[in-house]
Order: structure tokens, then sequence, then C-alpha cells
């Protein structure tokens, strides 16, 4: 975790729109990354309505998250991946959970980790380590713009 050292999370908080414009960009040049995931869980089939099945889920983003990280760091291509398109699908779930209670806001926050994850995936298959990092710190830092509205359900 040394390259996180000395950035601020208030800096951080400041910065998480940006990598989502990043994100966006990286979504129009590269739609096959992601396209057949995004629609699958776009279609409403999947969801997570029993609290007890949406703590589990949270406690394997947080693992997940972690995990990615970490590989990042190792430039472990492959883990790296599966762990940014598990935070993918995760955040959809979440997504659906939100969508059935309402939540609006809370929809637009799982979109938003949705393209934060797949900005990291494309940075990977770019092997662009670095960036990936980079975008996987706001990932980390942005959790409690949901949890201080919304935890505990
Ligand atoms: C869109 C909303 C939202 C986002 C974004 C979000 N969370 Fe959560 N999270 C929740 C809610 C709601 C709870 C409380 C669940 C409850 O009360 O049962 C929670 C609870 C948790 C818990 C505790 C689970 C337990 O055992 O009760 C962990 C761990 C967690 N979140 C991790 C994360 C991490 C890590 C991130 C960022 C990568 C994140 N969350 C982003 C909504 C969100």
């Amino acid at each position: 975790m040394g390259k996180s050292e000395g950035r601020g999370r208030k800096e951080a908080m400041q910065r998480w729109f940006l990598p989502l414009l990043a994100s966006v960009s990286i979504i129009a040049g590269s739609g096959a990354l992601t396209g057949g995931i995004v629609s699958a869980y776009s279609s409403g089939a999947i969801t997570v309505r029993e609290i007890a099945d949406f703590e589990k889920l949270m406690k394997d983003i947080e693992f997940d998250m972690n995990e990615m990280q970490a590989t990042i760091v190792f430039e472990e291509t492959g883990p790296a991946l599966d762990y940014a398109t598990r935070l993918l699908e995760s955040f959809g779930l979440v997504e659906n959970f939100f969508i059935a209670r309402g939540s609006a806001d809370a929809v637009g926050w799982s979109r938003e980790y949705k393209g934060l994850a797949t900005g990291i995936a494309a940075y990977i298959r770019a092997g662009q380590f670095d960036e990936a990092y980079r975008v996987s710190l706001e990932f980390s830092e942005a959790c409690e713009v949901c949890h201080d509205v919304y935890r505990p359900l």
C-alpha cells in the first residue's frame, strides 16, 4: 500500500468524478470488453433481496476490492481482471437491490461504481497498472458516500 501514502481522503473525494469521465471514454473505446456483462445486469434478472445476502455481498466487495488492489500492485493481469469483473458484477447486484427499493441516489452511486470497475479493467487489459491503481484508490475511498446515507439498512 506504499503507493497510497500521502493521498488524503478529501483529495480523493474531490477527484472522485474525474476517473469516471476517463472510464466513460474507455468504455466508449472498448465496448467489447464490458458490453455483455453490463447488458446482462441491466436486464434486472439478478437481484439481491434479502438483507443477509446484501451484507454478504458487501463483505465480498470489500474482499475483492482489497485483492484487486494487491494484484494490481503486483501487476497480475489475470487475477486483477477477475476481481475487477467480479466487482462490476457485484455493483450490478447492488444497483438492482436499490432499484427495487426505489433509492435513486444509491442506484446512481452503484452505476458510478460499475463505471469505475469497468475503467479499472480496461487499464489492466492495457497494461496501465499505475492508472489502474490510481482509479482503484478512488474506488476504495468513496464507499462512504453511500454508507453515510444507507448504512445500516
Ligand atoms: C450504493 C450504496 C453502497 C456503496 C456504493 C457501498 N456500499 Fe457497502 N454497504 C451499503 C449498505 C446499505 C450497507 C449496510 C448493510 C446493512 O445494514 O445490512 C453496507 C455495508 C457494508 C459492509 C458491512 C457488511 C456487514 O457485514 O454488515 C461492508 C464491509 C461494506 N459495505 C463494504 C463496502 C465497500 C468496500 C464499498 C466500496 C468499494 C462499499 N461498501 C460501497 C451500501 C453501499
